[in-house]
Parts: structure tokens; sequence; C-alpha cells
């Protein structure tokens, strides 16, 4: 497992006073804002009793730069070989922990930059008792730039992500025409990235994003089987928005011809 430090984004550099991410004062824009560290009884106790197990220890902290990084040791990591499922913006865990359950062959990794969030994932990990999820506080950009390797990721989960709707702000919307270059890059010929959204116009720009990368093709638009109804979907559905899904799959040598 790498013990050296990464130089990258760190969250903690926004600027907290800017209560809505709007102006950060780092030179980064990323994708999220730093939250409150405030936690239940419960997520306190799941953080500490399964951090240890679950949260990749890399002997420094992802979200303090340093000139050194290298791909994490997976195999190591999770004890075996495996698909690699990679899940970003975990939040509350459900998908990731249903994607565990249902894939027992896969490792199942989750990137997140909440406590909170990786907490509650921590308790649901337990209480399924399933061994093939781990989860890595960090920004799943650098993450996926600097942790994983090339063409290593069989399928990538990408459900609301922050949508970010103010004009202003789309800068900092995760789903990006770079990003799908990134993702290209890590996705093995073949694996699959699966989104949702309930914004409208994030649904549209993901549909642009993907267009620019003629190696991605739409395979789906339907929900996906493996994909269960988290409190932000509730919560968008009981606003009245429309759920988005689309399954991206990356070509293969043969799809050539
Ligand atoms: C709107 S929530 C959705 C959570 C979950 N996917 C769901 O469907 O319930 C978006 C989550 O992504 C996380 N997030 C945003 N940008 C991220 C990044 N660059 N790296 C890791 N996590 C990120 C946020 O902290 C938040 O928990």
């Amino acid at each position: 497992m790498p013990t050296t430090s990464v130089s990258t984004t760190d969250p903690s550099e926004i600027d907290a006073s800017s209560s809505d991410g709007a102006s950060p004062t780092h030179r980064h824009v990323v994708s999220f804002v730093r939250r409150g560290a405030r936690m239940t009884s419960s997520q306190q106790r799941w953080l500490s009793t399964w951090g240890p197990r679950w949260i990749i220890d890399m002997g420094w902290s992802p979200l303090t730069p340093s000139p050194e990084a290298r791909p994490l040791d997976l195999d190591a990591i999770f004890g075996r070989g495996g698909p690699l499922v990679v899940e970003i913006g975990i939040g509350h865990g459900e998908s990731i922990v249903a994607r565990g359950r249902a894939w027992p062959q896969a490792r199942c990794l989750g990137f997140e930059v909440f406590d909170a969030a990786l907490a509650s994932t921590l308790g649901k990990i337990a209480a399924a008792q399933i061994d093939n999820v781990r989860l890595l506080k960090a920004d799943a950009v650098w993450g996926l730039t600097t942790l994983l390797a090339p063409a290593s990721i069989d399928e990538l989960l990408v459900f609301f992500p922050d949508p970010w709707p103010k004009k202003r702000h789309h800068k900092r919307r995760l789903l990006s025409p770079a990003f799908v270059a990134l993702a290209a890059t890590r996705l093995r010929p073949g694996g699959v990235i699966r989104v949702a959204t309930d914004w409208d116009d994030y649904a549209r720009a993901i549909t642009e994003a993907f267009a620019t990368e003629p190696r991605f093709h739409l395979e789906s638009t339907d929900r996906f089987a493996g994909r269960p109804v988290t409190k932000f979907e509730a919560r968008a559905l009981a606003a009245g928005r429309t759920i988005h899904d689309f399954a991206f799959r990356l070509q293969t040598e043969d799809d050539h011809g």
C-alpha cells in the first residue's frame, strides 16, 4: 500500500467563509464545498469502530498536498483481485453497499469528502456484513487521476452529483468534458459509467459532455436496477423533479470493426 504523499487540491483550503462555495480562495475549482464536521453519536461510533478497517489509510492525508503519488495497490487493499467498481460521491452509502452485496466478486471503492457521509456508509457496510467495499476520503477527480491506474475501472457510478444549479457555479459540476476525458482513460475498454441526475439542464450538459468523447456510446437511459432510492432521489421526487439515468459504455478494440 502506498505510503507516500501527493500533490492535490486540498478541500480544506477552500475558503469556508464563502458559504456557497462560489468564490473559493484556492486555485482549483472542485465539485464540493467543505461542510461542518458535526456527526451523530452513531456516526462517531461507526467512524471509530469501522473507519480503520474500511477507510483506506494511505499513511498520509489524501487532502494534504505533497509531490509524490502513485496508484493504489488494490490487490493488497482488498486482499484479492476482481472487477473494480468505483463510486464518486457515495453520500450515505446506499448505492455502494447495494452494489457490494449484489456483486460479491467485485471490489467496490467509494470516494467521498464528507465525514458524516463516510460514517453512515461504514454503518451500512457493517450492517450488510460485506467485505468488498473500501472508502477513500478524497476528491475523486484527483483520486481517479492519481490513485487509479489507466484502464482499471470496470464500472464507474456517479449518482446525483451536486447539481450546482446557478450558472456561475456550473464550472463546479463534476460531469464536464474534462471529467469525461478522464473517465475514458480510467475505465477499461468495455467498462461502463452509470449516471443519474434530477436536474434537467445538468442532464443536457451531461449528454453534451459525453458527446465530446466518441469512444463512449450511450447504452441505456433506463434506471439502473442496482441503484436504490437514496434520500437525495426521494427529495428530488418529492419536489416533482424528473430523474435522468444514463449508462455510457467505453468502446473496445473490437468495436472498431
Ligand atoms: C448530492 S450528493 C449524492 C450522494 C449519493 N450519490 C446519492 O445518490 O445519494 C453528492 C455527494 O458527492 C460528494 N462529492 C462531491 N464532489 C465530490 C468529489 N469531487 N469527490 C468525492 N465526493 C464528492 C458530496 O460530498 C456529496 O456527498
